[in-house]
């Protein structure tokens, strides 16, 4: 079947988010009904992915037009542990998840890639053009495999369009404080771990070494606002219908081959989504310190395995191509996660 072009009308744009309540997935959300038309609405479906009937019953009751795919299993230490299922839920389910949609006509997808993908990165800041290394555990490698089968996709079947967004170190929440990152157990990552010392349920942060050649000593990743990078799955959709810089809403138009204003735009997509600046465990400690507006107590511990010291992005293309760049600095990410981890000291269990 020859694949679906975007919706004549933006009222019309119907756009399946997998993994639409997760943190990423539910900040792309509110920025996707945001940027639609005033009747713009979002229907919920509690489904897997890997439940074909599922989804196909998703399809047959409504127009989609395009797939952002955030759905799966994303614990680096807990894929390590669980290969099988990590390699099932994502790998697996994205195959049934990318089957149903083709067969529906639909094979238009935005998808959730990680900075993970350039393994120790043989540059910095890192370019899309940066060579791939292998991931050190499963959840990267499900990254690094789905960006080559949805590659491969586009290979076979040139209708795909696909753009594989690398995301680097997604932290903040909405400046509401209604919706924020909410994992479980005890976080693996740096700012709800932080959050949670912050908040008073945890005692103090444990700082994965300091002797990385680094200023501090201390890692520097790449962080960037949810709120900004949820705003780049709509850039990418816009780049996808061959409208950056039209200022028209997205959908509009065709990206069907014959329409499509710039043939190049088609086929598969690569951007990273940064800020372009790095920041070390003790900036982002002493930025949570200022938001919240007391000590956030820390002891120095061994470095963690499969850690690398720095890692941040280039971004020009996803701003040259795309439009898009990040606006949020560290001290408003810190607010906005100190406002979501305050109001909600136990995530979604205490609304
Ligand atoms: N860190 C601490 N203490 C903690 C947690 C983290 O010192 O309790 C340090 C880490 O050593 C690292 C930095 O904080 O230097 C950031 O660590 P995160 O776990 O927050 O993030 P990572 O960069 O390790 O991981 C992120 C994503 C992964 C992705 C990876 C590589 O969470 O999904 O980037 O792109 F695979």
């Amino acid at each position: 079947m020859s694949n679906k072009s975007l919706a004549t009308s933006a009222e019309k744009l119907c756009i399946l988010v997998t993994g639409g309540a997760g943190f990423i997935g539910s900040h792309t959300c509110v920025e996707l009904l945001a940027k639609g038309e005033d009747e713009a609405r979002l229907k919920f479906y509690c489904a897997n992915i890997l439940d074909r009937a599922a989804l196909e019953s998703i399809f047959a009751e409504n127009d989609i037009d395009a797939i952002i795919h955030f759905a799966g299993f994303k614990a680096v230490g807990e894929s390590v542990a669980k290969p099988l299922e990590y390699y099932w839920n994502n790998i697996a389910g994205t195959l049934v998840l990318c089957d149903v949609s083709r067969a529906h006509g639909v094979k238009n997808i935005v998808f959730s890639s990680s900075a993970t993908v350039y393994g120790e990165p043989e540059f910095i800041p890192i370019t899309e053009d940066c060579p791939k290394h292998d991931a050190t555990n499963p959840y990267g490698q499900t990254k690094s495999m789905l960006e080559q089968i949805l590659t491969d996709l586009y290979v076979g079947d040139n209708e795909w369009n696909v753009v594989l967004l690398r995301y680097f170190n997604p932290i903040g929440a909405h400046e509401s404080g209604m919706i924020g990152e909410d994992p479980k157990g005890i976080p693996n990552n740096l700012v709800p771990y932080v959050a949670q010392v912050a908040v008073g349920k945890l005692p103090y942060l444990n700082v994965y070494g300091d002797d990385y050649p680094t200023p501090d000593g201390t890692g520097i990743r790449d962080y960037i606002h949810v709120v900004d990078l949820a705003r780049g799955h709509v850039a990418a959709l816009d780049w996808m219908a061959g409208h950056v810089g039209t200022g028209e809403p997205i959908g509009l138009g065709s990206i069907k081959g014959e329409a499509s204003p710039d043939e190049t735009r088609r086929g598969v997509g690569i951007f990273n989504l940064g800020t372009g600046k790095g920041s070390s465990v003790l900036d982002v400690v002493h930025a949570f310190e200022k938001a919240c507006g007391h000590e956030i107590p820390y002891e120095i511990k061994p470095r963690r395995a499969g850690d690398i010291a720095v890692n941040y992005a280039a971004c020009d293309k996803a701003h040259s191509e795309m439009g898009w760049k990040a606006e949020y600095d560290l001290d408003r990410m810190c607010e906005d996660s100190w406002r979501w981890q305050s109001n909600n000291p136990d995530g979604y269990r205490s609304a």
